[in-house]
């Protein structure tokens, strides 16, 4: 225990060992077991360290306090250490070589049994609504209380690197303006102001270019953001960042700085390095920005092939300017039966793929499914893709490009855990030179955001009317199929950030009405400066290797982005509304 004085025990509940027989201690905790056999009184008292077990024979009091130390309560404990008979000694607890003879017993909060909704480490699994809605009940488990010590001592390891590397610490404004990074603001009404509100950061993205403009020259933070966006299993409207930043950084650099903080947070070898990949590969050989290359059935792009094919599902997809993809499943990684193969449309079908055409080499002849349409000449040219001519499945993707690639994505990361492909590792990944502009209903948006810079060769484009194709100075960090950072070299000069706005289509008043003190910035002398932000909830995932987000935050949000604990949001009452000139529309 710690060396402060004036804690209400001597010890943890995960401390005591065969070096404290005979010593007299104070525990408190919680009852975590209660029995009676045949009057010989147990009870196991448990804190988030560990369980100790109490033993009753030289209790002084009135044991029938017992009674009222239902599962749950809180007790605290006076007694003193003593070795187990042989017969009782538990190899598999931390402290099961001694229990301690309890004199005194103070019933510190009683647990109404009856009532509490589940028991922590009851045999029955209580619902997730439950868990959430009860979550310091949920918290009370060894795994969630291991998650946040996990993430605090990341947050701290992470510190201590920026730190060594002169780093500040700096904390920006929650209060702010809109910082787009793709989703909705949250905003909040001021009452000061009536009718004018703040919006919330969807990340400090601004705030730390402007650090950079101050002068700040190394800064990091390890941020709330908040987005008001879809929510998905490793998605939380507000969410942790480390967020960094740097002046007269190159990529390079940064890229060499995550490596260093990496080796600080895993166990990682001395020679770890980052590959890199481009987006476009990414894209083509795993049909997604953020691939888990622990395992392989990478993704082929067949379309040729099929030009002159006669199956109608690939003619058709070639004749209206799609592409057919196809992945190859070796028999060695796992045969089908009819019955899967079929259900494979239902994988895909949430990316709007169609079905999925198959067939089977068996003892080298194609069989089944697509294999009429599939002529020798084909086959060959199939396995010439792949690592060796041996029987397996091939599986198929014909559409729209986005669809297949979705889908095929889908399919293979499906496989990927269904067939046990993955490994238990980390294998990291840069993706790089991602498109500068995404391009939908008529308008330009920003991949990443309107803050980064085009490649530099690429200038003379940036300016033309020709803007596909412009590729970004931006990087993601991708990790077992989670992308938990991204970043980019960022614009520093005025006019190249006029222009982005003018490519959004932002009107010369938009501009100055959102980021016209940010525009004007840039004009009195900016570094040039470039960083990144890790998603510190997704790295916690991780490192603590759950899939859940939920898992690492302590009072996460559904998702429809609601508290079920405290039960927010709320509805305001009639003054809030009335305080702040807003009226609820019926
Ligand atoms: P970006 O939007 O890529 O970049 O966010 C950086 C990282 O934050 C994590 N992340 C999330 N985690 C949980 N829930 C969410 N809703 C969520 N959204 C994002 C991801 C992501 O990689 N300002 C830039 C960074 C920069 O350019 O420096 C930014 O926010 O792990
Ligand atoms: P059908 O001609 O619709 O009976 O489909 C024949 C096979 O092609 C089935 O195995 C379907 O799952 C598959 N299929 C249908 N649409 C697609 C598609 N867009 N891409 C790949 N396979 C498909």
């Amino acid at each position: 225990m710690s060396g402060i004085k004036g804690l209400m025990r001597t010890h943890n509940c995960g401390e005591l060992r065969n070096s404290d027989i005979g010593s007299d201690v104070v525990l408190a905790g919680w009852v975590n077991k209660n029995r009676d056999l045949g009057g010989l009184h147990f009870v196991d008292l448990r804190d988030k360290y560990g369980l100790t077990q109490l033993s009753f024979s030289n209790f002084k009091g009135d044991i029938s306090i017992l009674k009222r130390c239902q599962l749950e309560s809180v007790v605290r404990v006076k007694g003193k250490v003593q070795a187990r008979p042989e017969e009782a000694l538990n190899k598999n607890m931390a402290t099961g070589e001694v229990e301690l003879s309890v004199e005194e017993l103070e019933l510190l909060s009683e647990c109404d049994v009856n009532s509490i909704p589940f028991l922590p480490y009851g045999a029955t699994e209580a619902t997730e609504d439950n868990k959430l809605k009860y979550r310091y009940l949920d918290l009370r488990t060894k795994r969630l209380q291991d998650i946040l010590k996990l993430r605090s001592e990341t947050s701290l390891k992470v510190r201590q690197v920026l730190h060594a590397e002169g780093f500040s610490e700096i904390e920006t404004p929650i209060l702010y303006k809109s910082t787009p990074e793709g989703a909705r603001d949250y905003i909040v009404p001021s009452r000061v102001h009536p009718g004018s509100v703040y919006a919330l950061p969807q990340s400090p993205q601004t705030l730390k270019q402007l650090l950079m403009i101050g002068g700040t020259d190394k800064y990091f933070q390890i941020a709330k953001c908040f987005r008001d966006e879809d929510l998905r299993a490793d998605r939380q409207p507000e969410f942790t960042q480390i967020d960094i930043e740097v002046s007269f950084a190159t990529e390079e650099y940064i890229k060499n700085l995550v490596t260093k903080m990496l080796k600080d947070l895993l166990p990682l070898d001395d020679n770890f390095n980052i590959p890199v990949m481009s987006y476009d590969d990414a894209m083509n050989i795993y049909g997604c920005d953020k691939p888990d290359v622990r395992f392989g059935l990478k993704h082929l792009i067949v379309t040729d092939l099929f030009k002159d094919t006669d199956f109608g599902v690939f003619k058709n997809a070639i004749e209206s300017g799609g592409m057919i993809k196809a992945i190859f499943v070796p028999a060695t990684n796992g045969t089908f039966s009819r019955k899967i193969l079929d259900g494979f449309a239902e994988v895909v079908k949430p990316y709007g793929g169609k079905g999925v055409a198959f067939f089977k080499v068996e003892k080298d002849q194609a069989t089944g499914g697509v294999s009429k349409f599939v002529s020798e000449d084909n086959l060959a040219s199939l396995y010439e893709q792949v690592e060796k001519r041996e029987d397996g499945t091939w599986l198929f993707f014909a559409d729209k490009e986005e669809v297949v690639h979705a889908s095929a994505d889908a399919l293979r990361r499906h496989l990927g855990k269904e067939l046990n492909l993955i490994g238990d590792g980390y294998e990291f990944l840069w993706v790089n030179d991602f498109p500068l502009l995404e391009y939908d209903d008529g308008r330009y948006y920003a991949c990443h955001h309107p803050f980064t810079m085009v490649k530099e060769d690429q200038l003379d484009k940036y300016y033309s009317d020709d803007l596909k194709n412009l590729k970004a100075q931006a990087y993601d960090l991708v990790c077992n199929g989670y992308e938990i950072g991204g970043g980019s070299i960022r614009i520093h000069n005025g006019k190249v950030q006029e222009r982005m706005f003018e490519i959004l289509g932002m009107s010369e008043e938009e501009v100055k009405h959102q980021f016209g003190f940010f525009v004007e910035a840039l004009k009195y002398g900016t570094p040039p400066h470039g960083g990144l932000a890790f998603g510190l909830d997704r790295l916690v995932m991780i490192l603590a290797k759950t899939d859940n987000i939920r898992d690492v935050i302590a009072f996460p949000k559904t998702t429809t982005a609601s508290d079920l604990m405290a039960g927010a949001p709320s509805v305001p009452g009639p003054e809030q509304f009335e305080e702040l000139k807003i009226k609820p529309i019926k």
